[in-house]
């Protein structure tokens, strides 16, 4: 984390926190870095908040309030899968929308303040120079529909919520990009017939995208970020992201040489991979206005090398 200027002394410290969706990716990093800096949390699972449910979470978001009057509540949740939400466009909404608007609505009633996520997916990657917030979102999704639709929501019944947009996070679990990359390079798939791999007769090469770009993002990087941005004061829509882009085909890349792994990766076009959602070709986002609060990611190459050993140690060492 890269911080140009210490925090003014009345944000020196956090309200207690309310974290949803906290068995995701980003959940797990946020009680991670609570309990690093012994900050009063709660946290909440899918299975313990739905928050589809707005009496559930209206009657949650007042006991918290009722104990910490200007808590924070942070929603770590989500829908997203993106292919999922193409074959579940009403459950997508109804979490990432309505979802959304049921935790603003009670935040905002109760006095807590919000901080809400949404993606790069928003945009639709006509764009050839990095995304800032003043650009027209245009999803090409339902998951991007949906998030979108979510801010909206956020933005009207909480109008100080602080909404953060980031890309194609890594952090804890197997179903993210690198760790999917790690998986195969351990654990080559037998090889297709239809399609003979370059790495032998018996493995089958991977296939990487090389023409989607965007900002790989550590989730312990960003939830140390979301923090901070909250502490300074940020309020309304900022983008926050790993530094600099890439391509899936550079990450997986840089994963294999993290890891020290050989392995080869063919580059593929995303138009040859059979995919349910359209994607963007260039969703690069422009962090800039962060930065002004002297609030900055690391490089996405940085925080990668620390997740690729952490990854390694926790899955194949025990
Ligand atoms: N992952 C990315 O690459 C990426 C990129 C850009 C932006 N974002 C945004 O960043 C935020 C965090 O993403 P993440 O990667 O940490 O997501 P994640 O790992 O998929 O975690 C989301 C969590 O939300 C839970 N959830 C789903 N529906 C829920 C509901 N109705 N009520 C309560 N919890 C529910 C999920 O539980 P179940 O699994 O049990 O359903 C899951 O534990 C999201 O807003 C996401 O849109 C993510």
């Amino acid at each position: 984390m890269t911080y140009m200027d210490t925090p003014p002394p009345h944000m020196e410290t956090l309200p207690p926190l309310l974290i949803t969706g906290a068995a995701g990716m980003l959940g797990t990093s946020l009680i991670r870095l609570c309990r690093e800096r012994d900050l009063v949390h709660y946290a909440y699972s899918h299975r313990e908040l739905d928050i589809t449910d707005a009496q559930a979470a209206e009657a949650l978001l007042a006991r918290f309030a009722a104990t910490s009057p200007r808590g924070l509540v942070i929603n770590a949740a989500a829908l997203t899968g993106v292919d999922r939400a193409e074959d579940e466009p009403e459950r997508a909404f109804a979490v990432n929308a309505q979802g959304a608007a049921n935790l603003a609505r009670a935040a905002a009633q109760h006095g807590l303040d919000l901080i809400h996520l949404s993606t790069d997916y928003v945009f639709d990657g006509s764009q050839r120079t990095p995304y800032r917030e003043s650009d027209r979102p245009q999803p090409l999704n339902v998951y991007g529909r949906s998030k979108l639709a979510g801010e909206q929501a956020v933005s009207s019944l909480h109008p100080t919520a602080l909404i953060v947009r980031t890309s194609w996070l890594f952090g804890h679990g197997r179903s993210n990009f690198p760790a999917r990359i790690l998986e195969l390079a351990l654990n080559p798939l037998p090889e297709d017939p239809g399609q003979p791999s370059p790495l032998g007769p018996e493995l089958r090469a991977i296939r990487a995208i090389s023409d989607q770009v965007s900002c790989p993002t550590s989730a312990d990087a960003l939830a140390k970020g979301l923090l901070e941005l909250y502490r300074r004061g940020a309020r309304g829509l900022f983008h926050l992201a790993g530094a600099g882009s890439a391509s899936r085909y550079e990450l997986a890349q840089e994963v294999l040489a993290a890891a020290g792994l050989q392995a080869e990766i063919i580059a593929i076009e995303g138009a040859s991979f059979p995919a349910r959602a359209s994607r963007p070709l260039y969703s690069v986002l422009d962090c800039a206005k962060a930065r002004g609060l002297g609030v900055e990611l690391p490089r996405w190459q940085d925080t990668l090398h620390l997740y690729v050993q952490e990854h390694l140690t926790r899955h194949t060492l025990g």
